[in-house]
């Protein structure tokens, strides 16, 4: 089959580069998944840069890429939920580095996977599990968001955070989100209070909150961090704060959250979706061929929305396919 792949660490223009490789076993609990679309997350570069080194046991030569939506094609015999013809989508993160998305085909546990919401098309589809399940961890897991919380949405406009301010105000909470100023206008009409990421940010903080935020969602610690958790006020007992870049926000009393396949939490999202309740933002797509241009984007830090790789239309025949 035909994949992306890197046979190194570096740069992903430098690096990666298209392959034949052969199609991926399915185990007992896996599916075969034809891969529709491959969602493009900084953790895909980051991972072929080396930076995830000491996490992974990474196998090269590697095919990068851990969010999908596609068709089933085949399933292990101790698979239950799934059939050939599904439409489904998921974040196919296992703990060896290997075998990735961007390719024509996928194996991948069926703990991590979900039936493709009804009212996405494949690209949005693919852009949706990293994104919204870290968002959904930290704010619903972590930091059990309640109404009346204010929350502070760290990097607001950006993947991550655009599933996270929808989620956050979904649970009833008043949300502050950084984010350059270029995407003010559109955090504001989303309901979100925006506050400049650039310049004295400490300053702005206090005045867009001057009584302080219950609970953080922090994406790229360093100095951030200890700001972020300054301003949290205490409520129930512990320090509610999660870091997705620092490991350092355990020192704060806070939490470091990597976030993990869930394919149960996927469902909820996709139903949320479905009900019009969670609107995946905007996508930009590239073919597969691509792909080093769109890893460069999403490296050099996009503006706003997700980048998604198209790898081929399924199955005409795929039951719950785009309408
Ligand atoms: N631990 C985990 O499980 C996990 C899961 C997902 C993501 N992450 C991490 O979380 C971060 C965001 O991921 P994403 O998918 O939302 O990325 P994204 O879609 O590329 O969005 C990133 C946004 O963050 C803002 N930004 C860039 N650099 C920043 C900085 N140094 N400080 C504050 N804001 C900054 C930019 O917004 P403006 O243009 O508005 O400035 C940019 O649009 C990444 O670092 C990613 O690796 C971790």
């Amino acid at each position: 089959m035909k994949a992306m792949v890197y046979r190194r660490y570096g740069e992903p223009r430098d690096v990666l580069e298209p392959a034949e490789v052969p199609e991926p076993k399915v185990g007992p609990e896996s599916v075969l998944v034809a891969v529709a679309a491959a969602g493009v997350n900084p953790v895909d570069w980051q991972t072929m840069a080396g930076h995830l080194d000491t996490r992974f046991d990474v196998l090269f030569p590697v095919v990068p890429g851990w969010d999908f939506a596609g068709t089933v094609v085949r399933v292990g015999p101790n698979v239950t939920r799934f059939a050939p013809g599904d439409a489904v989508f998921g974040y196919a993160r296992q703990d060896i580095v290997h075998h990735g998305t961007y390719a024509e085909r996928i194996a991948v546990p069926e703990r991590a996977v979900a039936h493709k919401p009804a009212t996405l098309d494949w690209t949005r589809a693919a852009a949706t599990p990293i994104a919204a399940l870290t968002a959904w961890q930290a704010l619903v897991d972590v930091l059990d968001v309640h109404p009346g919380d204010t929350v502070l949405v760290q990097a607001a406009a950006g993947g991550v955070g655009s599933f996270a301010t929808q989620i956050a105000r979904h649970l009833g909470a008043r949300v502050v989100g950084t984010a350059s100023p270029a995407n003010h206008e559109t955090l504001a009409a989303a309901g979100v209070i925006p506050v400049d990421r650039h310049g004295d940010l400490a300053a702005e903080l206090r005045r867009a909150v001057p009584g302080g935020v219950d609970a953080v969602l922090d994406m790229y610690g360093g100095s951030a961090v200890r700001l972020h958790a300054d301003l949290l006020r205490p409520t129930r007992g512990h320090k509610r704060i999660v870091s997705l870049a620092d490991d350092g926000v355990r020192d704060l009393g806070g939490r470091f959250l990597f976030a993990q396949p869930d394919a149960g939490e996927l469902h909820d999202i996709a139903d949320l979706i479905d009900r019009g309740a969670l609107h995946v933002p905007n996508v930009r797509t590239r073919p597969l061929a691509e792909a080093a241009h769109a890893l460069a984007d999403s490296a050099g830090g996009m503006t706003q929305g997700k980048i998604v790789l198209t790898v081929r239309e399924p199955a005409e025949d795929a039951r719950g396919a785009d309408s």
